[in-house]
């Protein structure tokens, strides 16, 4: 058994009380307890469950500075002359958690006895406690200071979306490859989503390089790679009220008479498709709507027209490439205008949820990076994108139309997206700012935890809300896929561009 040592009867804080406890330390390991860990005391109500908060080391010599000075004053160290070390004691504060009497998990109304004995909490209880899926669940790393895979259930992290959140360079993307080779790896009797990956940097590719060992799975021929000059929007797909939120300086009466000539176009056109440009010359040959509103109309088609993004088919072609198990990565880094980034956004939103709502796809789970970006909190923003995503956030569930947020500026994402998403993973995070945006976002993350997450080390992250009972830190796996390239630093980049263009002097 994992003994830690025995509760005590405390005045500072006033303890033990259902709230918090303390004990002494009595295992003799040089660290034998961390802040953070979990663990048990078996008392009358049932097993007890609790986090250490906080640990005080004290020793009684050294508790008068007035003392120490006149013993050391004569030059001799006070450990020389007293046997001090065996006075050094560690006081750990735990915060009860729950109690578990006959299988049933229960708030704590009773407190443990001075005296009573306290553990490491065992594996199994662990598991319960927080809500683990170790069979079957998706497995981002290990627990901090528990030898435990933090495998959370799929259900709970995913189906009222996820936000990352955490400044750049903390390992957001790192994770958010994670997830998707643990969402890839899934045999279809456990229950496989569609990967939908907005890549905006375009990094994800490398998903699709082979696997650090051979005995890892390969998952190359899960992932479509799409770059955005290849993208296509299949124009006679798009009604005059969306063509409203791709253009949302359309006035209203605009969007009504487009509403018209479409449906005019339609019959026309019978089965045969159309682009924008066709849907253009149309409008320019319609005699019934005014000569203003048809110039005004023609101005804001004409500039969506500019984007190159409206044709007759659609490419990528969703109903056939959104497969259970399988991901699409969006590389948006050639698009070069937040405009079209969003316009891209907006459309393949639209059409996922929309096929997904008609059950024609299945399950899927869109990773957006960048989130802000996409649906930013401020209202003088650019937001082509906002509305769609906004909508399934809200009813995105219903369907298993699920979203993975990731954002290096909290505050600047939509507060309406943001608490949609009911499973919040933070990585590290200093701004003041975006540490006040998490904290008004769950009432879980109490100040204990914000001073945690100023110091959390790159490839460490929090985990709180839906997906487990308890907040907790994780230190995130290394990915099986190997990572594209790694950066170079400033002292190689400029050797290479000297080596490059002065290619006969070798610069050593
Ligand atoms: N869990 C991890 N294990 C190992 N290395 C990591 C981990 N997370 C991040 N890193 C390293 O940190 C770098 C930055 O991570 P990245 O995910 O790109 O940050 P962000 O997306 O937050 O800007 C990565 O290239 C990787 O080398
Ligand atoms: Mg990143």
């Amino acid at each position: 058994m994992n003994f830690l040592g025995t509760v005590i009867a405390s005045s500072y804080p006033p303890g033990p009380t259902t709230s918090n406890f303390s004990f002494v330390v009595t295992n003799n390991e040089p660290i034998p307890v961390r802040k953070g860990q979990f663990v048990q005391i078996n008392t009358e109500d049932g097993l007890l469950l609790g986090m250490v908060q906080e640990i005080v080391k004290t020793n009684r010599f050294y508790s008068h500075p007035e003392y120490v000075r006149e013993y050391e004053r004569g030059g001799q160290p006070l450990a020389s002359i007293f046997p001090c070390d065996r006075w050094d004691m560690l006081i750990a504060n735990v915060k009860p958690l729950g109690v578990f009497t006959n299988g049933i998990f229960d708030k704590v109304s009773f407190p443990p006895s001075p005296g009573e004995k306290v553990y490491i909490a065992d594996d199994e209880v662990l598991i319960n406690l927080l809500g683990l899926d170790v069979e079957n669940g998706l497995n981002l790393g290990s627990l901090r200071f528990h030898d435990l895979p933090a495998s959370l259930n799929m259900t709970r992290l995913l189906q009222k979306h996820l936000a990352i959140l955490a400044m750049s360079g903390s390992g957001k993307s790192y994770l958010a490859t994670v997830i998707i080779e643990e969402l890839l790896s899934r045999k279809p009797d456990s229950g496989r989503v569609a990967v939908i990956i907005v890549d905006v940097h375009g990094e994800y590719s490398s998903i699709a390089n082979m696997p650090e060992k051979n005995d890892q799975l390969d998952l190359s021929e899960k992932v479509t790679v799409i770059k955005s000059p290849f993208v296509q929007f299949a124009t006679p797909l798009i009604s005059n009220r969306w063509f409203g939120t791709l253009q949302p300086e359309m006035s209203p009466i605009q969007v009504r008479e487009l509403g018209r000539i479409i449906a005019e176009m339609r019959r026309e056109y019978q089965n045969k498709s159309y682009s924008l440009k066709d849907l253009l010359a149309y409008i320019e040959n319609d005699a019934k709507i005014p000569q203003r509103s048809k110039e005004a109309l023609l101005g804001w088609l004409y500039e969506l027209e500019e984007t190159d993004l409206f044709g007759t088919e659609e490419a990528p072609n969703l109903e056939n490439l959104v497969k259970p198990g399988h991901a699409i990565i969006l590389d948006l880094s050639e698009a070069t205008s937040l405009k079209k980034k969003q316009l891209i956004v907006a459309y393949i939103a639209t059409r996922l949820f929309g096929l997904r709502r008609r059950g024609v796809i299945p399950p899927f789970t869109m990773i957006l990076e960048e989130a802000h970006q996409f649906c930013p909190q401020a209202r003088q923003e650019l937001a082509i994108s906002q509305k769609i995503i906004e909508q399934i956030a809200r009813e995105g569930r219903k369907f298993y139309a699920s979203l993975c947020l990731i954002s290096q500026r909290p505050v600047r994402l939509s507060t309406t997206i943001l608490s949609q998403a009911n499973t919040h993973i933070i990585l590290r995070i200093s701004n003041p700012n975006d540490l006040d945006t998490i904290k008004a976002s769950s009432e879980m993350i109490t100040s204990e935890i914000i001073s945690m997450i100023t110091s959390l080390p790159v490839g460490e992250a929090l985990i709180v809300g839906s997906a487990v009972n308890y907040p907790i830190f994780v230190k995130i796996r290394q990915r099986y896929t190997k990572e594209s390239s790694y950066e170079v630093d400033l002292e190689k980049a400029a050797k290479i561009f000297e080596e490059q263009s002065n290619p006969k002097k070798q610069i050593k």
